[in-house]
């Protein structure tokens, strides 16, 4: 298990990226968050008509009642990039500050380079690094650990986190045990370190904790991939398996988050979990005893758009002034590996 603020910073004076002196952690505190979902939506009566399936089975086991679908040649880096600048825009950030981006996919535009690397072009940000973090529909939990360790440690001053999917690629549309389940869609969020302030209410990212734990690779993977078959491959899920460690596993990272962080669980405003079935997002707000309206559910008209939720769902929350500066919210997330992880923010 990690958690991210255990640790004091180390030397790292011989890397191009270097730490700066200061013993004293900054902060990241959320400037804005931006989403974008592809125009195309295709709903549970549509999908209907081509498998063996219907609206009341899939609201009824998931949820769902709709999903996104990138249009033909629309790529992650094309949502992923819309997404960064509805994040700027409402963080009153220029692209031009922005010195690091860390973009959470399962579905980048090619093997390599890195997806970020062209969303930092389509940008045109000429400063700082980009790059993947591959955690599958954790990889947003994922990616704010690693940007906020950054920007604590003085590597970057302002970050783009996103997470970005375009799943409807990597889906056996025959399958409907699994085809059901997911859509499209971009969420992104702006971090800026702040000085350290000797407040305990002071806005930032309180503490990220990540665990994996690949004795269940083979729960949740894709039958493809560029070192075994050459092909994309599509995506192959123990579906009772997933949801039986699911709740376990994400109920329990918000525990280790607040615990951590000297809170309990009712000091949490806003609880915002990876959105993947309505009925494990019910389970998690059961267990932790998070009452319904302080729960963030987006996942009926998005489906599960993997690292993308957690972000889509923030900006869901900004947008309808439910998330208010000064607000605890936690995020949780799970999936293949099993990757998992939670993060505390003081919004
Ligand atoms: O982000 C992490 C990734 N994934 C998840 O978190 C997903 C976790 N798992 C789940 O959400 C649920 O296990 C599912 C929604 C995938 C499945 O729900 P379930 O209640 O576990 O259903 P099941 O797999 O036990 O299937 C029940 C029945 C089966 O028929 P029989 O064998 O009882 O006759 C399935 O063949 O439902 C059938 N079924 C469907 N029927 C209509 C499976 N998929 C469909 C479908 N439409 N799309």
């Amino acid at each position: 298990m990690l958690h991210s603020n255990d640790n004091p910073p180390t030397d790292n004076s011989d890397s191009n990226l270097s730490v700066k002196d200061s013993f004293e952690l900054q902060r990241s505190v959320v400037l804005g968050c931006g989403a974008y979902l592809p125009e195309r939506v295709l709903t549970n009566t549509e999908l209907s008509t081509r498998i063996d399936t219907s609206d009341e089975w899939i609201r009824k086991r998931t949820g769902i009642e709709q999903r996104h679908i990138a249009a033909d040649g629309e790529l992650t880096s094309d949502l992923a990039a819309a997404a960064s600048r509805r994040a700027l825009a409402a963080a009153g950030v220029a692209a031009d500050e922005v010195d690091l981006i860390v973009l959470a996919t399962s579905t980048p535009d090619n093997t390599f380079p890195a997806t970020s690397t062209r969303v930092q072009a389509m940008l045109g940000i000429k400063q700082g690094v980009a790059f993947d973090v591959q955690a599958v529909c954790s990889g947003f939990v994922y990616a704010l650990s690693v940007a906020d360790n950054m920007l604590r440690l003085g590597q970057a001053r302002t970050a783009l986190v996103i997470g970005a999917e375009v799943f409807s690629r990597i889906l056996d549309w025959k399958d409907r045990s699994t085809c059901v389940l997911f859509g499209d869609g971009a969420g992104a969020v702006v971090l800026r370190a702040m000085a350290p302030q000797n407040d305990s209410n002071a806005r930032g990212i309180l503490s990220t904790h990540l665990f994996s734990d690949g004795a269940y690779y083979d729960s949740l993977y894709v039958d493809g991939g560029p070192a075994s078959t050459g092909t994309a491959g599509f995506i192959r899920m123990d579906g009772k398996e997933v949801f039986r460690q699911a709740v376990n596993l994400m109920s329990s990272a918000v525990e280790t988050a607040v615990a951590h962080n000297g809170m309990s669980v009712s000091d949490i405003d806003l609880l915002v979990p990876h959105q993947a079935n309505i009925r494990i997002i019910d389970g998690i707000g059961r267990r932790l005893g998070v009452a319904g309206e302080r729960v963030v559910v987006t996942v009926q008209g998005q489906a599960n758009t993997s690292a993308a939720t957690i972000p889509l769902a923030l900006t869901a929350a900004q947008d309808d002034k439910r998330i208010h500066p000064g607000d605890i919210v936690a995020l949780c997330a799970l999936g293949g590996g099993f990757a998992w992880g939670s993060a505390l923010i003081r919004w």
